[in-house]
């Protein structure tokens, strides 16, 4: 029997952590308010709490207008076709992000590229970009991974010489500014999913913000069956669309969510930045440094880099198993980049128009020009996940503890 948890010794820690989601009676008030109005669809178009929570959470993050929808995967796939993404275009996306960022592409038969993430962020490398770019190009879209922005400066000037929309994937960014600007305000439209893990959540749910307003009035007829509005006749030919409304129970919910944004994220960035501290003392781990152009850092996740060498070589994954025993719940593929993933399985029966760039299939082949993505997949990364940013001081150094303790003890693990 050894002193680590895994090999028969006593964990680190035995409590149960924060609970979530976390709510209150802002909550509570809002559901029996909306019980009780008897009008809980998303129809009339927009409806009274979901049509607030819209301006209210655009406002927030810097955009003129906002349209929520029922989930952040529908928010993409509405904002590509605002943006007049069209069969065979190309839409550039990082390699290393959750299935649902590229998922619409697929749907509108356009053509995902996968580009590499810059080491320094884990999002798309901006350097990469104009490699990238084709004739057919029409998009890029940055997804800000977890608690760090892609350069949007250089995307957002990349995307102005080449004439490109640029769709900001906010899932991860919830309050989060860079230069002063909010989240999905930079670019021609933002993107935000409140599924249940996410900084503000109803469970399930989305929203798109822009500060264009003809996106604006091509958002509002995709997400209500193709409705055109008195004075949304300007755009040419008709918008087919289905019904992607929110409804007022959800909304409801996120606007007492809402209330609590501000505090939350400045719980999370004091608790982040503790963290790191923390992590930078330990020999073989290291942290993704916050760019000086993050203004406010909207952390969803917290990710640090592992580094076998300070650890005698044990994989991040020996490590991870041990942790785990520990009491602390790490991931470290949590992402691993989309081209071979089994969520990810695209053929061109399906999808024809990725035969041109992919063959019959995207497959891990086509991960192969993608070293920074796979190294953090598969060896570099660990995901600490959300609750872990809402405990106190703490809960991290407890986390660190067990850290140390593994470090300490490698021996046995060897
Ligand atoms: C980066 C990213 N993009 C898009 C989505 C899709 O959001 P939803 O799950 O609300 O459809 C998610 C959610 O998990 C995500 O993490």
């Amino acid at each position: 029997m050894g002193k680590l948890a895994i090999t028969g010794g006593k964990p680190i820690r035995r409590k149960p952590f924060t609970a979530w989601p976390a709510f209150g009676q802002q909550e509570a008030r809002g559901l029996q308010k909306v019980l009780a109005s008897r009008n809980w669809g998303g129809f009339p178009f927009p409806n009274k709490y979901a049509d607030a929570f819209a301006q209210k959470f655009a406002r927030y993050h810097g955009a003129k207008y906002g349209v929520a929808v029922s989930n952040g995967t529908i928010a993409i796939e509405i904002a590509l076709k605002a943006a007049g993404i069209k069969p065979g275009d190309e839409v550039i996306v990082p390699a290393y992000t959750w299935e649902g960022t590229v998922g619409p592409i697929l749907l509108l038969n356009a053509v995902p590229v996968f580009v590499d993430i810059d080491p320094d962020t884990y999002c798309l490398d901006a350097r990469l970009i104009e490699a990238a770019l084709t004739p057919k190009t029409r998009a890029i879209m940055p997804v800000h991974l977890a608690m760090r922005f892609a350069d949007m400066d250089e995307i957002c000037l990349i995307a102005k010489a080449h004439k490109l929309v640029v769709i900001e994937d906010c899932a991860h960014a919830h309050g989060g500014q860079y230069k002063g600007r909010g989240a999905g305000s930079m670019g021609g439209l933002g993107t935000f999913s409140f599924q249940e893990s996410k900084l503000l959540t109803a469970g399930e749910g989305g929203i798109v913000i822009t500060n264009d307003d003809m996106f604006n009035q091509k958002l509002h007829s995709l997400v209500n069956c193709g409705r055109k509005e008195p004075g949304y006749d300007e755009f040419e030919g008709f918008l087919l669309g289905w019904n992607y409304r929110l409804g007022e129970f959800q909304a409801a919910v996120l606007i007492a969510q809402l209330e609590k944004l501000d505090e939350r994220t400045k719980q999370r960035a004091a608790n982040a930045a503790y963290f790191g501290e923390q992590l930078r003392k330990i020999k073989g781990l290291s942290v993704i440094e916050l760019d000086k152009r993050t203004t406010t850092p909207g952390h969803y996740q917290y990710i640090f880099k592992y580094d076998p060498a300070g650890f005698k070589g044990l994989h991040r994954d020996k490590f991870l198993e041990a942790l785990m025993m520990e009491g602390f719940m790490f991931d470290g593929d949590f992402y691993v980049p989309l081209p071979g993933r089994d969520i990810f399985p695209v053929t061109a029966d399906y999808y024809p128009a990725i035969r041109e760039r992919y063959g019959e299939a995207i497959t891990a082949k086509h991960a192969d020009d993608l070293p920074v993505s796979k190294k953090a997949a598969f060896e570099e990364s660990v995901w600490v996940h959300y609750p872990y940013l809402m405990g106190g001081k703490e809960l991290i150094d407890e986390a660190i503890e067990a850290i140390k303790k593994i470090q300490d003890n490698v021996d046995e693990l060897l």
